[in-house]
């Protein structure tokens, strides 16, 4: 069972003739942008998507989503996934380093739907690492505060080029292991406030629902 495809398709069942759509980034996604572009192929409903990467912009080419920008449009609706997500719904995403355009676009969006399968509903977000984008050259001082805030920084490192990851923006990103995030909010916040820091993966307080794969069927909460 694919539970991530059954995720994106559920979500996708939501979109209304004439929205305007942000698109998330991730392999969940991915199937949201699929049976988004089945939809106008089968039923010829008319969408526009904005992408959070280049990976969702040629996604949605290869299916045909026309696409536009926040400069031209609204957003009715984005759909995007997690690495983690609570039962207060907040978030850790950027796992695929997209978080800060995913930030934008998500939070811009009149309503804004998660999409996971269940290995990533947790009780406490955490246990994955805090992806924080910087400018490349503020990350030795950006590591040095993070240490200084208790985090276990390292930056990402590339694998299929040498050296670190480069974001779609040019940055590198930094993911921050700390041991217990007591507040997502206030650590969000913190995170920012950090000179270099570009944005970093907790999303707390966006989300309006959230559509989990599990082996028993959909769950939505
Ligand atoms: C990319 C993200 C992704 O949404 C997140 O990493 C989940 O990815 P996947 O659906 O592949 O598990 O935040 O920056």
């Amino acid at each position: 069972m694919n539970l991530k495809k059954n995720a994106g398709y559920k979500a996708a069942e939501y979109v209304k003739d004439g929205d305007v759509l942000g698109l998330g980034t991730g392999s969940t996604t991915h199937y949201f942008i699929e049976a988004v572009g089945k939809r106008i192929q089968e039923e010829g409903i008319n969408v526009k998507g904005i992408p959070t990467s280049f990976q969702s912009l040629l996604l949605a080419k290869e299916w045909n989503i026309p696409i536009t920008s926040l400069e031209e449009n609204d957003i009715d609706l984005a759909v995007d996934g997690a690495d983690e997500v609570d039962e207060e719904f907040n978030l850790i995403k950027g796992g695929g380093a997209a978080h800060t355009k995913e930030k934008i676009v998500d939070d811009a969006a009149k309503k804004f739907y998660v999409i996971v399968d269940e290995s990533k509903y947790v009780e406490n977000i955490g246990a994955f690492p805090v992806p924080v984008e910087v400018i490349p050259e503020s990350s030795r001082t950006v590591i040095q505060t993070l240490e200084d805030m208790g985090a276990t920084p390292e930056i990402r490192m590339a694998e299929h080029k040498d050296g670190p990851v480069i974001t779609d923006n040019g940055n590198f990103v930094i993911d921050a292991k700390f041991e217990k995030i007591e507040s997502p909010a206030h650590l969000e916040i913190d995170l920012n406030t950090i000179p270099g820091v570009v944005e970093n993966g907790i999303f707390s307080s966006m989300v309006d629902k959230v559509i989990i794969g599990t082996k028993d069927g959909i769950k939505e909460l």
